[in-house]
C-alpha cells in the first residue's frame, strides 16, 4: 500500500477547525482506493510566535521537503502582526519550495444560494491561476521617516521574465485540458512598466499556444464582469496581487470564501506542494466550531489530484456537490446553522 507523508500545519484560528475534517475525509477515500497517509503535525503558528519568538523553527522548510505534500489551516491572527506572520511561516513555504503557480477553482455548486443572480448552479466553473512568488509581493521597500510628516512606504514589484513564462505556460496548458479558453488580467492602461511587460508575454505564449483563445480584461473591469457574467470565464491567469484579489472575489460569486480552495503547486516536483483553503483564520468565528470546512476539504482534493489520485479527488467533489444538492444542511457563512463537525458528519455519509 502506497503511503503518502503529509504535512499538517493547522495554523491559527479556523485553520485548526478545518484541517481534521479534511483529514477524516482523505483517510476516508485513502480507505476507499487503497492508499493510505503518514501525517505529521507542526504546531507553527501565532501562538507559537508568542511563545517561542518564530513562527516556525529556523529549519522548518528543512522539516517539510522531504513531505509528498503539505495541507495547510491558515497564517495569521490579531497579535502578531500579520507582515510578520505570513513573511514568518506562508510567505516562506510558497517561496522556497518554489510554488510559483496558485490555482483556486471555483464553482457555483447546485445547492447554494449565490448573493449574484448570474452565478447559475453548474454553469460556473473556472479557474484563477495566480502567480504566487512574485509581482507586487516583494520583499524590496521599506518604510522611512515613521511618524514625521516626510513618512513614506516603498514597495517595488518584481516582474521577471522567466517566472512570468512559467506560470502562463501552466496556465495555457490547463486551459487546452479544459475549455481553450484564457482571460489574463492586466493593468497595463494604469501602471507603467509591469503589466505591459506581462501583455506582451501573455502574446508571445497565446502564440505558442494556438489551441487556446485568450483575451485580457484590465483588472477593474474583469472584476465586474466575474460578478455580472462568471460563466464566460474558464481559465483566468494573474499576478500574484490581482489573482488574491479576484479569487476572494470569485470565492463569494460562487457563495462563500469558506468553499473556496488552493493548490499552490510547484509543477517540477523538485519541492513538495502546498493545499490550503483560500480564506484565513477568520478571527471573527473562530473558536465557534461554525467555520465552514468545504474549502479545506477541496484542498484535500486537489492534493489527492496533485498525487495522481483523480478519482478519488473526484469522490470527494462528488461528496461535496452531493451534500450541497442533497441536504440543506449549512454552516452559517452559506445561511444554515450546522456546526463544522454535523457538516462533515453528513459530507463523510454521501462519501
Ligand atoms: P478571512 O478569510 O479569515 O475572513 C474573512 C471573512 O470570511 C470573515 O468574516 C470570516 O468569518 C469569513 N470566513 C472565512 N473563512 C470562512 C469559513 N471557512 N467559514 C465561514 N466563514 C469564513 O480573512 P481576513 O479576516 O482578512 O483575515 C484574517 C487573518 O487571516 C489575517 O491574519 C490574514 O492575514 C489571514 N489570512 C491568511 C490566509 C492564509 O493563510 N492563506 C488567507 C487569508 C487571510
Ligand atoms: C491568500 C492570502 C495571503 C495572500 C495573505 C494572507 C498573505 O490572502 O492566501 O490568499 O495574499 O497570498
Ligand atoms: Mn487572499
Amino acid at each position: 500500500m502506497t503511503t503518502y507523508r503529509i504535512a499538517l500545519i493547522p495554523g491559527d484560528g479556523i485553520g485548526a477547525e478545518v484541517l481534521p475534517p479534511a483529514r477524516q475525509v482523505l483517510d476516508a477515500v485513502g480507505r476507499r482506493h487503497g492508499f493510505g497517509f503518514a501525517y505529521t503535525s507542526y504546531d507553527w503558528s501565532c501562538e507559537r510566535y508568542a511563545r517561542a519568538g518564530a513562527m516556525m523553527p529556523a529549519d522548518g522548510l528543512d522539516q517539510l521537503r522531504d513531505k509528498d505534500a503539505i495541507l495547510l489551516g491558515a497564517v495569521g491572527y490579531p497579535g502578531v502582526a500579520d507582515h510578520v506572520s505570513l513573511w514568518g511561516l506562508l510567505i516562506p513555504i510558497r517561496r522556497g519550495f518554489r510554488q510559483y503557480v496558485n490555482l483556486r477553482p471555483i464553482r457555483v455548486f447546485d445547492g447554494v444560494d449565490s448573493p449574484v443572480r448570474a452565478a447559475v448552479a453548474g454553469e460556473v466553473d473556472f479557474v484563477v491561476v495566480r502567480e504566487n512568488v512574485e509581482g507586487e509581493y516583494s520583499e524590496i521597500g521599506g518604510r522611512l521617516n515613521r511618524g514625521f510628516p516626510d513618512e513614506m512606504a516603498v514597495q517595488e514589484s518584481v516582474f521577471t521574465r522567466a517566472g512570468i513564462t512559467r506560470v502562463l505556460d501552466y496556465a495555457f496548458h490547463l486551459a487546452a485540458d479544459r475549455r481553450g479558453r484564457l482571460t489574463s488580467a492586466t493593468k497595463s492602461n494604469g501602471i507603467v512598466h509591469t503589466l505591459p511587460f506581462w501583455d506582451e508575454l501573455v502574446a508571445e505564449r497565446g502564440a505558442a499556444h494556438p489551441d487556446v483563445t485568450w483575451d485580457q480584461e484590465h483588472v477593474d473591469a474583469l472584476a465586474a464582469k466575474i460578478v455580472l457574467d462568471p460563466a464566460r470565464f474558464d481559465v483566468v491567469v494573474a499576478s500574484n496581487l490581482f489573482g488574491d484579489i479576484l479569487s476572494d472575489l470569485a470565492a463569494a460569486v460562487a457563495g462563500s470564501i469558506g468553499i473556496a480552495p488552493a493548490a499552490n503547486l510547484n509543477p517540477e516536483r523538485d519541492f513538495p506542494s502546498m493545499f490550503e483553503p483560500v480564506h484565513g483564520s477568520a478571527p471573527d468565528i473562530a473558536g465557534r466550531g461554525v467555520a465552514n470546512p468545504l474549502g479545506a476539504i477541496w484542498s484535500a482534493a486537489l492534493m489527492l489530484d496533485h498525487l495522481g489520485h483523480a478519482e478519488a479527488a473526484a469522490d470527494v467533489t462528488d461528496a461535496i456537490a452531493a451534500v450541497l444538492a442533497k441536504t440543506d444542511l449549512r454552516t452559517p457563512d452559506l445561511g444554515g446553522t450546522a456546526t463544522t463537525a454535523e457538516f462533515t458528519d453528513k459530507l463523510l455519509d454521501l462519501l
